[in-house]
C-alpha cells in the first residue's frame, strides 16, 4: 500500500513571506517523511473551522502565528502546562482526532538565549520590551529559569501591567512601565539583558527602519536580544552593536521553536543544521 502523505500547516492572517514553510519542510524532506508543510492563511471567521479541520486523520498539527496564538486556546482539547500559563499556543499536535496545543516558542526562546547568546538568565536583571505573545513567552521562561528582576515597559501600560500581574507567582521581582518613565532609565542602567519583543523594526512593516529603543538608551553592559528576525541586522541590534553592547537577532529562536514542534509531531530530533541553512538563505532572498 502507499504511504499517505501527511500535512502540517501554518495558521495566521495576512502572513506575507514566511520563513517556517521553508525550513520546516525542509527538514522533512533531510529524514525521507512524506509530509507536506503549508501555509493556512486564515481570515478571523474561519478559524474555529480550519481547526476543526486539524482533526483529520492526514493531520499531524499545525503552527499558530499571528494574531491568532491565543484565539486558539478555546478550540482545543487540551493544552500542555506551560502554554496553559503563558496563555498562548504556536504548536497543535493532532494526536488522534485530539489536538492538543504547546508552546514552543518559550523552549526556543531560552535554547537561544543560552546556546547562541552564551546568557543564563538565573540570578539576572532583564528588562522586556513589549508585552504581546512573544512577551508573554519570553517573560514566563525568564521567571522560570530564576531570573532575579523584570522590568516590562510596553506602549499599552494595561498589557504590561495584566502579564505583570500573571507572572508574579513565581518569586522574580516584576515591574510594569510606560515607554517614557523615569524608572525605565533606571532598569536599563542596570540590566543584563534587554529583550525587544515588540514588533518594531520588522522588515516591509510600516516601522521597518525604527529601533524600539533610542540609541542614547542602549545599555551597553547588557546583552541586547532582538527576536525580530528579518532583516537578521534590525536598526535596534544595529544601534546596539554601535554603542558596544553583545547582541542576538531572533533567527536561533526561530528554528528552535520549529525545531521543538518538528519533535511534537514526528517523535524525532529535528536536523538543527539543515533548518538553520534554509531559514538563513530564505531571509537573504527577501
Ligand atoms: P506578537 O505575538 O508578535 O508578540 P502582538 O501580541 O500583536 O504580537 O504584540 C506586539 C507587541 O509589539 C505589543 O507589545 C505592541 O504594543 P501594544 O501592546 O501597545 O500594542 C508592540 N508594538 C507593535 N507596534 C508598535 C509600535 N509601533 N511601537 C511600540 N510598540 C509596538
Amino acid at each position: 500500500m502507499r504511504p499517505i502523505t501527511k500535512y502540517i500547516g501554518i495558521i495566521g492572517y495576512q502572513l506575507g513571506h514566511l520563513i517556517s514553510p521553508l525550513f520546516q519542510q525542509a527538514a522533512f524532506d533531510a529524514l525521507g517523511l512524506d509530509v507536506r508543510y503549508e501555509s493556512w492563511e486564515t481570515e478571523p471567521a474561519q478559524l474555529q473551522r480550519v481547526i476543526q479541520g486539524i482533526r483529520q486523520p492526514s493531520n499531524l498539527g499545525a503552527n499558530v502565528t499571528v494574531p491568532y496564538k491565543e484565539a486558539v486556546l478555546p478550540f482545543l482539547d487540551g493544552l500542555d502546562e506551560l502554554a496553559r500559563e503563558i496563555g498562548a499556543v504556536n504548536t497543535i499536535v493532532n494526536r488522534e482526532k485530539q489536538l492538543l496545543g504547546y508552546n514552543t516558542d518559550a523552549e526556543g526562546f531560552l535554547r537561544a538565549l543560552r546556546q547562541d547568546g552564551g546568557f543564563e538568565p538565573e540570578g539576572k536583571r532583564a528588562v522586556l520590551l513589549g508585552a504581546g505573545g512573544a512577551a508573554r513567552a519570553a517573560a514566563f521562561s525568564l521567571v522560570k529559569a530564576g531570573g532575579r528582576s523584570l522590568v516590562i515597559s510596553n506602549r499599552t501600560l494595561e498589557r504590561a501591567q495584566a502579564l505583570a500581574s500573571d507572572l508574579e507567582p513565581y518569586g522574580t521581582e516584576i515591574y510594569a512601565l510606560t515607554r517614557g518613565s523615569e524608572q525605565l532609565n533606571e532598569a536599563l542602567a542596570t540590566c543584563d539583558l534587554l529583550v525587544n519583543c515588540t514588533s518594531v523594526g520588522m522588515k516591509h512593516s510600516a516601522t521597518e527602519d525604527q529601533s524600539s529603543l533610542p540609541a542614547e538608551m542602549i545599555p551597553r553592559q547588557a546583552l541586547v536580544y532582538d527576536l525580530v528576525y528579518n532583516p537578521v541586522g534590525t536598526p535596534l541590534l544595529m544601534a546596539a552593536k554601535r554603542a558596544g553592547a553583545r547582541v542576538l537577532g531572533g533567527l536561533a529562536m526561530l528554528v528552535y521553536q520549529g525545531a521543538a514542534a518538528f519533535q511534537l509531531w514526528t517523535g524525532e530530533a529535528a536536523p538543527i543544521d539543515i533548518m538553520f541553512k534554509v531559514a538563513r538563505k530564505g531571509l537573504k532572498a527577501q
